[in-house]
């Protein structure tokens, strides 16, 4: 399914949506969730429907897709520190997983993190922002499709647009859940606002299924739900030559 929304909230609205039906219908689904600027507006949306006290929570998993490797705990510039602002702390998580930012060993770290993934049988439903790079997660091109959680360098591009908040650089290092188990997902939604976001998407959704532009593997999703804003829309040319379901 495509879907122009009016604006980045009214995107988020419609996330957060997915987000409650999903919990209505499994309470313990589990769900995977990006950081970054794009799904702000879903947190928030989120929040305000857990409000009316209809959707459960209290079951569900929630596993960040990824985080920096290197940071102390409770740095203000880690995932862990943005999902507790943005939505731990006022909704009340219980089941909140996220790979460690100061493991002593990364690696491993990612390696036991894939284990819970699998443990649990897989995501229900993963949702993702994509990178100018057709990044997804912290896959960055010319990582593996078969790629499980590891640990990946950033492109420096990806530093650069990441550190403008902090004024310092971020990590160079992070742990990402890997091309291969976003895409056994049950249902994946990808979400892009923003005109800076139209290229990538013209690549990822109708150009070659490459590991140059990672996130163009989730043309072989067969679940995809993509949510862009009339911004980022207006300059996506080919939306009516495929269509997704
Ligand atoms: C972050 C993540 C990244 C972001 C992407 C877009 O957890 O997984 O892939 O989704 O870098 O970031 P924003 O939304 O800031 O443009």
């Amino acid at each position: 399914m495509f879907k122009i929304e009016e604006d980045s909230q009214k995107l988020g609205q419609t996330a957060a949506v997915i987000i409650a039906r999903q919990l209505i219908k499994k309470p313990n689904s589990v769900i995977a969730l990006p950081t970054g600027v794009t799904p702000i507006p879903m947190y928030n949306a989120f929040v305000e429907l857990m409000k009316y006290g209809i959707v459960p929570v209290e079951d569900a998993h929630f596993f960040n897709l990824d985080e920096y490797v290197g940071l102390t705990k409770n740095d203000p510039m880690s995932f862990a520190y943005y999902m507790d602002k943005h939505f731990l702390s006022k909704i009340g998580v219980i089941k909140h997983e996220i790979p460690l930012t100061n493991a002593k060993d990364p690696e491993k770290e990612a390696q036991n993190y894939e284990g819970k993934i699998k443990a649990l049988g897989g995501f229900d439903l993963c949702f993702l922002g994509i990178g100018i790079d057709g990044h997804i997660g912290f896959n960055e091109p010319g990582t593996p499709f078969s790629s499980i959680t590891h640990v990946a360098k950033l492109q420096p591009s990806t530093i650069k647009r990441n550190s403008k908040e902090f004024g310092k650089e971020v990590p160079n290092l992070a742990i990402t859940v890997g091309i291969k188990t976003i895409m056994h997902s049950h249902h994946i939604v990808l979400m892009a606002t923003g005109t800076e976001k139209s290229d990538i998407l013209n690549k990822t959704l109708f150009g070659e299924v490459t590991t140059s532009v990672p996130a163009s593997v989730l043309q072989l999703h067969p679940n995809l739900t993509i949510l862009v804003d009339k911004e980022c829309a207006k300059g996506i040319t080919t939306t009516n030559a495929r269509s997704f379901r």
